[in-house]
């Protein structure tokens, strides 16, 4: 028996690809993770040390750069490492390194969110938002003497991207239809998206106001037609996959308001737009406006959903056992690298980092925007910024570019977005880079 050694294989760089491809769909980027050589916001390629500017971080998932000097502390990598070699089911068997977690993770939750549960991926944690609010709908029907098969309709938005697993397949609508067709999906009330155009002016303003009714109106026109079946509405704070697309806080507060008139929960969606990237916590605290629930996940490393006691107005997901569950109830390593990350996020003050440098950020694209007539609707958020070409070629044609002359991994957005979702210690020198190479870019295609 061989013990001396981890690995049957030490795959070279340059097969990388070639492995993979013979057993799995390998379409992602041409570009092989070199992790320990990566660093700050710079991703290198294991295959020739070729650096690129990330703006992509993971489809927004690692909060902090590659290799921060933080992560190298020694209790830190000691705990880590202990928690990679089992994996507990963390639903059921609980270990000190959870409860750390678990209360480091309460010091982003703003007070009335007295409630969680944890899962691996976003999609199952949106998943678990709308489980939470079918039982809480269907129990109140029962109280009030309705039938219990009411309780059964998520109402949601166009553009919206929630995931692409069971429920959330009925939700997720961007422009690639390839993520849901030929899935069978419920037939549940979709509402127009009434997003602002940047910059805001009298006229963006009066469009958005007309949006916002029309949205308003429809949401109430599916709650006559469902009466007492709407279990939740969900909504992104900040609309990530569909297109960067933002509302206006007087929009969420007249939802808020429809929920707790007509009995349904509230759900945001903060896996995209959680952990920081806005520069708070959680998106929806720009917005003077709770939700009754909200799912997170990606730069939050393990997913979940967090709930205010309005869920325990009936007997609850969070009260009755096995309700909602998991194997692993999250990942235990994924929960230990968890707390670092909040603790640096809180340390280093990242949240002010991600305000300061966003609206950088939003002050040089607007400039770019004022030399390109090309560029448009410059916004954001903290580091949540976006901005639109013409149409889908174009905006494909400069991704494209981007990647393979400039070295500038950037997302798209929407149908002709692209976004910024850089780590949140991303700097104002990062930002003059991400600049002057998207003007090369643009000026190339
Ligand atoms: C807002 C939002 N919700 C849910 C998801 C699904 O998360 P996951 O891909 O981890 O299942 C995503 C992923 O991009 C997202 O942006």
């Amino acid at each position: 028996m061989r013990l001396d050694s981890h690995s049957w294989f030490r795959t070279d760089p340059n097969q990388v690809k070639t492995a993979l491809d013979e057993l799995i769909l390998a379409d992602g980027l041409d570009v092989i993770f070199d992790p320990a050589a990566s660093h700050g916001a710079w991703m290198v390629d294991a295959r020739d040390g070729t650096e690129y500017l990330d703006l992509f971080s993971f489809f927004a998932s690692l909060p902090i750069g590659f290799n921060h000097p933080g992560l190298e502390d020694e209790t830190y990598c000691a705990k880590l490492a202990q928690a990679a070699r089992v994996k507990p089911t963390s639903s059921d068997i609980y270990t000190q390194a959870m409860a750390d977690f678990v209360r480091t993770f309460c010091t982003t939750l703003p007070p009335a969110f007295k409630h969680l549960f944890f899962i691996e991926g976003g999609a199952l944690a949106v998943e678990n938002a709308l489980k939470a609010a079918f039982d809480w709908k269907v129990r109140k029907n029962i109280a009030a003497g309705r039938p219990d098969s009411l309780g059964t309709k998520v109402i949601h938005f166009k553009w919206a991207f929630h995931g692409r697993s069971g429920y959330t397949l009925s939700l997720t609508n961007t422009f690639d239809p390839s993520k849901t067709q030929y899935f069978p999906r419920f037939d549940w009330p979709r509402i127009e998206a009434p997003g602002l155009h940047f910059p805001v002016d009298t006229a963006s303003l009066e469009a958005a106001e007309a949006a916002e009714t029309r949205s308003l109106a429809e949401v109430k026109a599916a709650i006559q037609a469902n009466p007492n079946d709407i279990a939740a509405l969900i909504i992104e704070p900040i609309q990530g996959e569909g297109g960067d697309v933002h509302f206006r806080p007087e929009f969420f507060k007249k939802l808020r308001a429809i929920a707790d008139e007509e009995e349904f929960i509230l759900i945001f969606d903060e896996v995209q737009s959680g952990m920081g990237l806005t520069g708070r916590w959680w998106a929806f605290e720009d917005m003077g406006v709770e939700p009754d629930i909200f799912s997170f996940g990606k730069k939050t490393q393990v997913c979940g959903i967090a709930a205010t006691d309005r869920l325990n107005e009936v007997d609850s997901v969070f009260q009755v056992s096995s309700r909602i569950n998991s194997t692993w109830g999250g990942n235990l390593v994924d929960m230990v690298r968890s707390e670092r990350y909040i603790q640096l996020i809180t340390e280093q003050r990242l949240l002010d980092n991600a305000k300061a440098v966003g609206k950088y950020a939003r002050d040089r694209l607007t400039d770019l925007a004022a030399s390109h007539a090309n560029v448009d609707n410059v916004r954001g958020r903290g580091l949540m910024c976006a901005f639109d070409l013409p149409d889908n070629a174009t905006r494909e044609r400069v991704k494209e570019n981007l990647l393979q002359e400039q070295k500038v991994i950037m997302l798209a957005s929407g149908q002709r977005s692209l976004r910024f979702r850089p780590v949140l210690d991303f700097t104002q020198a990062h930002v003059d880079e991400a600049i002057t190479r998207i003007d090369r870019a643009l000026q190339s295609t």
